[in-house]
């Protein structure tokens, strides 16, 4: 099989033949510290595999791998109407969701930009904000009121513990959000009751990640969906497990849940690697870490979602401006600002389709107030396509360990979020590196990265339907209560 390598330097945009001696060198480095070979991902794919079954284990490991208690498949033939919201890292959608049941679905969905001071706000200003919108939701669509309490499905995209469908205690805020009064508290009942003195007739009967709603959202069209994951301002994935091959959670299944029975299992694998065994963390990766407001956590994650893609890059060149080959006599307060440079500015450098890299030079004397030359922007380009590649190269590590531990040849592995869908180059780089990893001798990949059914939300609407028909058959949804 062919496979297209990097472009030769002279087709590239942004050619490096101008950039002086000393400045190259230093790009080299740079470029050595961002790469990650074929070798490297297999080996970090090993370790992988074995952190999600340690996970799994009853003592646990760095990666949470929280049982989601979502114990069905869809089958595609689930009905009704069904409200969801969906708190992301960027964006709260209340979605009302109407389930055809012939794998179809249709949606009416606002979308409300969660406020810039939200990630650092006090727990009830996110609760009365997210209530706030449900009522305003609520009214728009059902001006003449409603007679039963619509159910809600909450997606809710932060590492929270189950032990039922319906409650999720979080476990650490993820994504740079720092929010008092909300970490080990079950999340429900606060949503539930900023809805209550908001006076909206809603009951929130399912809680679920944004990846376990992505698995189900595209299990429910695509019978050959394997994993639902996040390629966003976090990075996560989520996937059928067998309960029997769970051993943290023996003696707690009841009812119809058996050991062959299947669970959703939430990975929460942004932590990954937490103690830094395999993955090769850069200086830079190291001050981002320090820098956070939980450090030693999400290591994995903070290498290669959204949320610190311009990071990265921000520090570089910082880098570069403090040996004194970079950005010569310009100012650079706003450049010194951490976390001005959000992911769009690394997509943009990349999509600038000019020889002279002109975008490059718009967004940088708009933006940050330099002024670029040629060679700078042929590094700064150079830098972009680096730290995306190794995004891209290392976010299918976690798709390439579910598979080896599920033992899956084939699989549609179903993604979604920003970085997945709007960063240049994300998906070939990314298939890239799973025909690395797997080194597949055959003319199709067997294992594909496809692009998820319309938003978790629809997952969320899925899992409720599901819950409520468990419910009213008088199966378990939770875990045997001692
Ligand atoms: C959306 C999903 O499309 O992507 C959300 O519906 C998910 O559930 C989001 O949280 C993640 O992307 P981002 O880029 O907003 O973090
Ligand atoms: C972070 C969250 C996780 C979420 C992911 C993608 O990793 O901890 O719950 O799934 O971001 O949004």
């Amino acid at each position: 099989m062919v496979h297209l390598g990097p472009k030769p330097p002279q087709h590239r945009k942004g050619s490096l033949h101008d950039v002086p001696e000393a400045l190259l060198k230093e790009l080299e480095q740079l470029e050595s510290v961002f790469n990650v070979s074929a070798e490297t991902l297999r080996k970090i794919t090993d370790h992988f595999v074995l952190e999600l079954e340690k996970g799994l284990s009853k003592k646990g490991g760095n990666i949470p791998m929280i049982p989601g208690w979502v114990l069905d498949f869809p089958t595609g033939k689930e009905t009704g109407d069904y409200l969801a919201i969906d708190l992301g890292g960027t964006n709260l959608r209340v979605v009302l969701v109407k389930l055809g049941g012939n794998r179809d679905f249709d949606t009416t969905q606002s979308k409300y930009p969660l406020p810039a001071t939200m990630r650092t706000a006090k727990s009830e200003e996110l609760w009365d904000f997210i209530a706030g919108c449900l009522k305003k939701f609520v009214e728009d669509e059902y001006p003449e009121g409603v007679t039963e309490p619509l159910p809600l499905g909450f997606t809710f995209s932060y590492p929270a513990s189950q032990s039922s469908i319906n409650e999720g205690f979080l476990q650490r805020w993820t994504k740079g959000f720092d929010i008092d009064g909300v970490e080990g508290r079950d999340v429900v009942p606060m949503l539930q009751e900023a809805i209550k003195k908001e006076n909206v007739p809603i009951e929130v009967v399912a809680l679920i990640n944004d990846t376990t709603g992505t698995l189900v959202a595209s299990a429910y069209t695509d019978p050959e969906t394997k994993m639902g994951l996040i390629f966003g301002t976090g990075c996560n994935g989520a996937y059928y497990d067998v309960c029997g091959e769970i051993p943290k959670l023996e003696g707690q299944f009841h009812g119809d849940v058996a050991g062959e029975s299947l669970m959703a299992i939430n990975c929460e694998y942004g932590a990954f690697d937490n103690e830094l065994a395999v993955l090769p963390r850069s200086k830079f990766d190291h001050q981002i870490d320090a820098e956070s407001p939980r450090p030693g956590q999400q290591a994995f994650e903070k290498m290669i979602s959204g949320y610190y893609l311009g990071e990265v890059l921000r520090l570089a060149l910082l880098d570069l401006s403090a040996k004194g080959i970079f950005f010569k006599d310009q100012d650079l307060s706003k450049l010194n600002q951490p976390f001005i440079l959000d992911t769009s500015f690394p997509a943009r450098i990349e999509e600038d389709p000019y020889e002279n890299l002109s975008d490059v030079q718009d967004l940088f004397q708009q933006e940050l107030g330099i002024q670029t030359t040629d060679a700078e922007r042929s590094v700064i380009r150079r830098l972009a396509e680096v730290i995306g590649e190794r995004s891209a190269r290392l976010s299918v590590c976690g798709i390439a360990a579910i598979c080896k531990k599920r033992g899956y040849k084939t699989a549609h592995a179903a993604a979604d979020g920003s970085v997945f869908n709007k960063y240049p180059g994300f998906k070939e780089r990314a298939a890239k590196g799973l025909r690395d990893i797997f080194q597949w001798e055959t003319k199709e990949d067997p294992i594909i990265i496809v692009p998820a059914e319309d938003g978790s939300g629809v997952g969320a609407a899925v899992i409720a339907a599901l819950t409520e028909k468990r419910l009213r058959e008088g199966k378990s949804v939770g875990a045997k209560k001692n």
